[in-house]
């Protein structure tokens, strides 16, 4: 594959609890590429869980260091990146992608995340309200036309983890066959 063309990284964009860490942790396995969670990097970074920053540093410091963060990771080869639910919210954000980068939006009903998210909602500030279902609809109506500008789209509703991964995957591997660019 010649520099500069076919897929060298991806991140998976989406909302809150659709599998993004799950999925990216087998894509990234059988790619032999590097997993990083964005979420998981900012509390290292920051020494402070996700609730903990919204709470005392504010959402807006929270968004500056997951932009600054993201951005560096798209600077690296050979990487799957679990993007925070509200990365890819921003119009134009997946449009101005490095080349080498499949974006990929897994989709979840508002009912769904809101189950899989369970006891842990408190982990997830936006979500710690008093209808969580209906937030959850509101904010991802809201958010729908940015992550449909991925390369791909999957359905996380009806398949496993495994199954989703493996198509990414094999689409992934597919493109570096074919020195398909993205
Ligand atoms: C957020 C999603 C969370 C985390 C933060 C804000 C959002 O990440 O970045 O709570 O705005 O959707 P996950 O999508 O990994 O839950």
């Amino acid at each position: 594959m010649s520099q500069g063309s076919g897929p060298r990284r991806v991140v998976l964009v989406g909302f809150m609890a659709s599998g993004k860490s799950t999925v990216g942790r087998i894509v990234a396995q059988e790619l032999g590429w590097r997993f990083v969670d964005v979420d998981t990097l900012i509390e290292h970074q920051e020494g402070a869980s996700i609730p903990e920053i919204f709470r005392d540093r504010g959402e807006r410091h929270f968004r500056a260091v997951e932009e600054r963060l993201t951005r560096e990771l798209l600077g690296e080869d050979r990487v799957v990146l679990a993007s925070g639910g509200g990365w890819a919210a921003r119009p134009g954000r997946l449009r101005d992608l490095p080349r080498g980068t499949v974006s990929v939006w897994l989709r979840v009903t508002p009912e769904e995340a809101v189950r899989r998210a369970g006891q842990r909602s408190s982990a997830r500030p936006l979500l710690a309200v008093e209808d969580p279902v209906r937030t959850a609809g509101d904010l991802l109506a809201a958010r729908e036309a940015c992550y449909r500008e991925a390369d791909i789209e999957m359905d996380t509703g009806r398949q496993k983890p495994e199954d989703v991964a493996a198509a990414i995957v094999t689409w992934v591997t597919g493109r570096q066959a074919n020195n398909g660019a993205v």
